[in-house]
């Protein structure tokens, strides 16, 4: 009976060290590529124009981009990640009127996460939270309303905190297949001029990005 627990045993061993190490090692990098979609839970209080309230407000909508991470491992549970894209390119509207604008931006985020990994589990689930930087440009109003008068479109840049919930799941020890959704609060103010009075609205945007990207440790 020794002798069989024993085999047991040494045969555990043999296993556990022929079985591709799936857990995070510190030091361990990680890039991942692919799909990034932003989808605003967009609401905003009504424009205003030289004082007077115009009586509707404005909303955004979502978009696709190039996502890509960067993940650097200071132990095996705790990542600092950072998130970069493509710009993404929202249309603005003002509702129930019709479209409005279009704005560009760029939604860096540097997260925290903390994953819940077994040691050989392929599996891993995480948790984050960080902060975002979010940079607007190349503002503009359709030409419909640059010919009604609006001109010199201006979204504040927005400071806020960043949530998410993922999980990398490992194909193997090097590549591995990832899945996030991120909250992210990101609120500005958009300013304008309508025929020389100066016009401005707040929108809260606090998006839900969806990303789907394949990556590699190193
Ligand atoms: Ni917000």
């Amino acid at each position: 009976m020794k002798k069989l627990i024993l085999s047991v045993a040494i045969a555990g061993t043999l296993l556990s060290t022929i079985s591709p190490a799936f857990a995070y090692e510190q030091g361990d990098w990680v890039v991942r590529v692919g799909m990034t979609n932003i989808a605003p839970d967009d609401s905003s209080n009504n424009v205003n124009v030289a004082g007077a309230d115009l009586g509707v407000g404005v909303n955004v909508d979502s978009n696709t981009q190039l996502g890509l991470n960067f993940v650097y491992f200071y132990s095996p549970q705790l990542a600092i990640e950072v998130l970069a894209a493509t710009p993404f390119s929202h249309d603005i509207g003002l509702d129930t009127v019709g479209p409005l604008g279009n704005t560009k931006h760029l939604p860096p985020t540097v997260s925290a996460n903390y994953y819940f990994s077994e040691p050989s589990a392929k599996f891993q689930p995480y948790v984050g939270a960080g902060i975002n930087y979010t940079i607007f440009f190349d503002e503009k109003f359709t030409s419909a309303n640059t010919d009604a008068g609006f001109s010199n479109l201006d979204l504040d840049s927005s400071f806020g905190l960043a949530a998410q919930v993922g999980f990398d799941y490992m194909l193997d020890d090097k590549w591995l297949i990832n899945g996030s959704v991120r909250w992210i609060d990101i609120d500005t103010e958009a300013s304008f001029d309508l025929n020389g009075a100066a016009g401005s609205v707040d929108v809260s945007i606090d998006p839900l990005i969806y990303s789907i990207t394949a990556g590699y440790r190193f």
